[in-house]
């Protein structure tokens, strides 16, 4: 059988037409999952519950057939397992235990101790190897440590991370502390699925744009160079995405400094532009603007044709700049999809 399109690209084949998925294409725009989100009680008891995580993987599967299903869980599970409290509130997002002092982060789990809290994602990942079509790869994934550190600063999603801000310059020893230790978790986390069967992994740095300079240098590029060489040592051959969101100029050279296969860009960078510039060393992921699932018509068409055209010479997985909103239509996305493919 011929190995799967998303698998090809990442080894840098250059397809006519190139894989598709979609970030957060498991969501609450698709009326199945807020179905099974609605069985589950809360997104928590989803995430942990590894027949109803399976099954909304799966369900954008079915009704798209994308190239790639990423297993249904969140970057915050990893704080969650290291001892941080997490809970969601509806409508508005993740709430945390913050961690501003020494005690705060005295309470943390040793990185090697999360295992037994996510054993529920890697069942979901065992049963997604069972269930999904023999063409679909399977990705894990996992927030990039500066990203989730934010979260653990605040307590919550913040405009500008100013609190994880704060804790760098008030008190650089502690904040690189917390930095390490999800580093460590992230690996020992990403292995694990990589175990339990996940083809590829991703690493999400949602808030790599707020780190300027040498920030961005020493807690995105870093840490993800880390977690990618170990990953590397103990799985050679398992493809890693790093997604440094925002990352403007500092996407070029990213995949070449971390080690990732394939850099994931977001929209508010231009096609042609990174074609040029990050595409050279290698896959890229990205980057139609997420609205177009909103407003349809000739305007994503004319997008769609444009972002394949852009990435044409070389290898590239189609897929959105950020997350699909929960007010996308469906038939948007069937319509990118069958523009892609012709
Ligand atoms: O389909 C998929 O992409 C897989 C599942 C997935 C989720 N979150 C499910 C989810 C993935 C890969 C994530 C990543 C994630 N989670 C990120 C990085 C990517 C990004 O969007 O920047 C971040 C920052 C989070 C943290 C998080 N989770 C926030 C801030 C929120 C609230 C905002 C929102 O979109 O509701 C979540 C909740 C969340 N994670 C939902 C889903 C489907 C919605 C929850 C619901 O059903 O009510």
């Amino acid at each position: 059988m011929a190995e799967k399109k998303l698998m090809r690209a990442l080894a840098g084949e250059t397809m006519a037409t190139p894989p598709a998925w979609m970030m957060r294409q498991a969501g609450r725009f698709l009326p199945e999952y807020r179905a099974t989100r609605a069985q589950a009680g809360d997104f928590l008891s989803l995430c942990y519950t590894p027949d109803l995580a399976a099954e909304v993987t799966l369900q954008p599967i079915r009704r798209f057939g994308f190239d790639a299903a990423i297993v249904f869980a969140d970057i915050l599970l990893v704080p969650d397992a290291l001892g941080a409290d997490l809970w969601f509130v509806t409508g508005e997002g993740p709430r945390l235990s913050t961690i501003t002092d020494q005690a705060g982060f005295d309470v943390l789990k040793p990185a090697d101790a999360i295992h037994d809290h996510l054993a529920p994602v890697y069942e979901t990942i065992k049963i997604l190897t069972r269930e999904l079509p023999a063409e679909t790869a399977l990705i894990g994934f996992a927030g990039a440590p500066w990203t989730v550190a934010t979260y653990m600063i605040a307590g919550r999603g913040t405009p500008d991370q100013a609190p994880a801000h704060a804790l760098k310059q008030g008190n650089r020893p502690l904040f690189e502390a917390l930095l390490d230790r999800i580093t460590e978790a992230t690996i020992e986390y990403l292995s694990a699925q990589i175990d339990a069967g996940a083809e590829v992994v991703k690493l999400f740095d949602s808030w790599a744009g707020s780190l300027k300079g040498d920030d961005f240098d020493k807690y995105a590029l870093e840490p993800t160079k880390r977690i990618i060489a170990a990953l590397k040592a103990r799985h050679p051959g398992v493809p890693v995405i790093a997604f440094p969101r925002e990352a403007g100029e500092k996407y070029i050279g990213f995949a070449k400094a971390t080690g990732a296969d394939c850099v994931a860009i977001d929209n508010s960078v231009d096609a042609d532009w990174a074609a040029q510039h990050v595409q050279v060393d290698g896959c890229v992921q990205g980057n139609m603007a997420p609205s177009h699932m909103v407003t349809g018509g000739q305007a994503l068409v004319d997008e769609v044709l444009r972002i394949k055209a852009a990435f044409s010479g070389g290898p590239h997985i189609f897929n959105l700049g950020h997350g699909i909103t929960p007010d996308a239509d469906p038939e948007n996305v069937t319509l990118m999809l069958e523009t892609l493919r012709g």
